[in-house]
């Protein structure tokens, strides 16, 4: 399937979830609904439909101090589809999705797919909603693989015989980190990303955006550390130069580690500042 991304005049984009095989009333029996998951609070706050109750209270909590929440979450998407289209037409036709969520549409394959006709895409997540979901789509995905794995194993997920299988490890890759490194540790991040850096072919990309409590509205980071805290996934929050950390040693592109409002864009900061970057890492 190829859809063409598209980016509102306000800069954001509209998520299609016509495609999705999700019904209202089924739950997986592997699904944890007692807490809150980090996938499924991302998958209410950009408007799908398969999350629980449990979910959306977390993210109303949340949305009590930051009405526009899903803004918020729709700003980080346009940026992770921005960052897809920037390395696919530096010639990226490879793309490994660490904390990919539940799926949605435009997704990275089928952004890339407009650029790079027969891009491949390894999706990786470690909630058990993601794989659920992954595997109950309605319709086949060319050039795509879901992997179940913790993105904190490296080397265990480069090794994986069926993504050496799907991608070929001597062309380079685009490794997509976007929102997920507020849920890994500060100290565990940066080695991860070092990890990456020293696995991943000659002239890979690394796309990055994570929270930032520098420049984030009083109070938000301390209400999301409290709404993460009862989820699957506890909250990190980062200082701007933590933020910085996680390029250490890459060559981040034009224009440098920005609100990804501003990353190839010009849309106005929000309650929640999320960086963003996209750079060469090797
Ligand atoms: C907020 S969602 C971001 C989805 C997508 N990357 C985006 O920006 O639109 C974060 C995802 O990261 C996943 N995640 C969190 N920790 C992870 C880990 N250690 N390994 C793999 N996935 C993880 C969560 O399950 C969730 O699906």
């Amino acid at each position: 399937m190829t859809t063409q991304p598209h980016d509102s005049q306000a800069g954001q984009i509209e998520v299609d979830w016509s495609w999705t095989s999700s019904d209202d009333d089924w739950i997986p029996p592997e699904i944890d609904t007692s807490r809150p998951s980090a996938a499924r609070m991302y998958d209410y706050a950009i408007g799908g439909k398969d999350n629980y109750e449990v979910d959306r209270q977390a993210v109303h909590e949340v949305a009590r101090l930051v009405p526009d929440f899903r803004t918020v979450a729709l700003a980080n998407r346009g940026f992770l589809i921005r960052a897809v289209r920037e390395m696919a037409e530096l010639g990226i036709d490879q793309f490994i999705d660490l904390g990919s969520g539940i799926p949605t549409s435009p997704n990275v394959h089928e952004v890339a797919q407009v650029f790079r006709p027969g891009a491949r895409v390894v999706y990786v997540d470690n909630d058990p909603i993601v794989m659920t979901y992954n595997r109950a789509l309605r319709e086949p995905r060319t050039g795509v693989l879901a992997l179940d794995h913790d993105l904190r194993r490296p080397q265990s997920l480069i090794d994986e015989p069926k993504l050496r299988n799907h991608l070929d490890l001597d062309r380079p890759i685009g490794l997509l980190m976007v929102a997920v490194l507020h849920f890994v540790r500060r100290e565990m991040a940066v080695k991860v990303i070092e990890q990456y850096r020293r696995l991943l072919p000659e002239g890979s990309y690394l796309a990055i955006s994570v929270v930032c409590a520098d420049g984030t509205a009083p109070g938000v980071v301390e209400r999301l550390e409290q709404v993460f805290q009862g989820s699957t996934t506890p909250f990190v929050a980062r200082s701007a130069s933590q933020v910085e950390q996680l390029f250490d040693g890459t060559r981040p592109l034009e224009p440098g580690v920005v609100d990804v409002t501003q990353w190839r864009n010009n849309e106005k900061p929000l309650p929640v500042r999320i960086l963003g970057g996209v750079a060469q890492i090797s």
